[in-house]
C-alpha cells in the first residue's frame, strides 16, 4: 500500500517498531502503537504527535490475546486500519546450558502467538473491506536453524512461512501480506550481543527499507542483501559441510 493512513505497530516502544512509528508519523496519519513499557511507549507517542500524527497507545502484552483483540477491534471500528505491522518479539540467550523449557515457551509464545494475536483480529475485517496490508516481522534467522537460538529461529521460520502461504490466499481478497527479514539492526535486542554483528544497521535505516518494501507490496523484505545472500547459501549447503562452521559461531550470552 503506497500511502497507508491508519497503521498499527506492535513492539513500538523501542528498536525497529519505534523507528517504524517515527518513520510513518506525519500529519493526517493515525498510529495505533502497542508495547509493554508505559514510559517508553508514551515517549514514542509524543515524538510521533510532534510530527503531526494522531496516536493511540495500548500498553499490552501481545500474548494476552483477548485483551489485545478487543483493543484492535475497537481501534479498527474507529479508524479502519490500512496497515498492521506485527513486530513485537524477543530473542533468548542460550550460551552454555542450552535453552530452558520456560525460555523456549516464552519465545514461541511472544514471537508466534503474539503475531497471531495481532493479525487474526484484523484479517476478517480487512477481507470484508477488500483492502488492507499485513506485515509480519520474521528475520534472516528464519532461513536455517542456527546453534544458540533454536526457539528464535523456529519462531521466525514459522512466521515467515505462514506469511508466505497466507499471501496468495489473501491477495485474492484484496489484502496484501509481506514478511520482513532483517539482518542485524541496532536495538535493545542486539545491544545484548557481545560479538561482532556484520553490517549492523541503524533502526531508522531499517525502517526506511521496510516502508519502501511495503509500499511496493514486496512478498519478502530481506536485508541487507550480502547477509541475506550468505544466509541463503548457508541454508543450501549440506549439514555435514556447514555444521562444523556454525558450531564455531558466537552465541548470545
Ligand atoms: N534487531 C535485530 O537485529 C533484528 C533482526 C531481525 C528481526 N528482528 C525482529 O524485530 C522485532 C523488533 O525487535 P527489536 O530488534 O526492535 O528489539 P527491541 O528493541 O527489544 O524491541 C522489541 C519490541 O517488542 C516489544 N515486546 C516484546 N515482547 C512483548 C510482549 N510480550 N508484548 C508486547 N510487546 C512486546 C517490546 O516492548 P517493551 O520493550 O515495551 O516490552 C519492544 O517494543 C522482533 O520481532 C525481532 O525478532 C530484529
Amino acid at each position: 500500500m503506497r500511502q497507508p493512513k491508519a497503521i498499527l505497530i506492535t513492539g513500538a516502544s523501542s528498536g525497529i517498531g519505534e523507528a517504524l512509528a517515527r518513520c510513518y508519523a506525519a500529519p493526517r496519519i493515525f498510529l495505533a502503537l502497542v508495547g509493554r513499557d508505559v514510559e517508553r511507549l508514551a515517549a514514542v507517542a509524543r515524538a510521533c504527535e510532534s510530527r503531526g500524527a494522531r496516536v493511540a497507545t495500548c500498553t499490552a502484552d501481545v500474548t494476552h490475546g483477548a485483551g489485545l483483540a478487543a483493543w484492535i477491534e475497537t481501534i479498527d471500528q474507529q479508524e479502519p486500519l490500512d496497515l498492521v505491522i506485527a513486530n513485537a518479539g524477543v530473542s533468548g540467550g542460550t550460551a552454555g546450558g542450552g535453552e530452558s523449557a520456560a525460555q523456549l515457551r516464552r519465545i514461541i509464545s511472544i514471537n508466534v502467538d503474539g503475531v497471531l494475536n495481532t493479525v487474526l483480529p484484523v484479517i476478517p475485517r480487512m477481507v470484508a473491506r477488500g483492502r488492507g496490508q499485513i506485515a509480519l516481522m520474521s528475520s534472516l534467522a528464519s532461513f536455517r536453524g542456527f546453534p544458540g537460538a533454536p526457539a528464535y529461529c523456529a519462531s521466525k521460520a514459522l512466521v515467515r512461512v505462514w506469511g508466505e502461504s497466507l499471501r496468495p490466499d489473501l491477495a485474492q481478497k484484496g489484502v496484501q501480506v509481506s514478511v520482513i527479514c532483517p539482518g542485524y539492526v541496532v536495538s535493545r535486542m542486539t545491544a545484548a550481543n557481545d560479538f561482532p554483528m556484520p553490517l549492523l544497521m541503524p533502526a531508522d535505516r531499517a525502517a526506511a527499507i521496510i516502508r519502501r518494501g511495503l509500499a511496493r507490496n514486496k512478498a519478502r523484505i530481506a536485508f541487507p542483501w550480502p547477509i541475506y545472500a550468505l544466509t541463503r547459501l548457508i541454508a543450501a549447503l549440506p549439514a555435514g559441510l556447514i555444521e562444523p562452521l556454525l558450531a564455531r559461531l558466537p552465541r548470545k550470552r
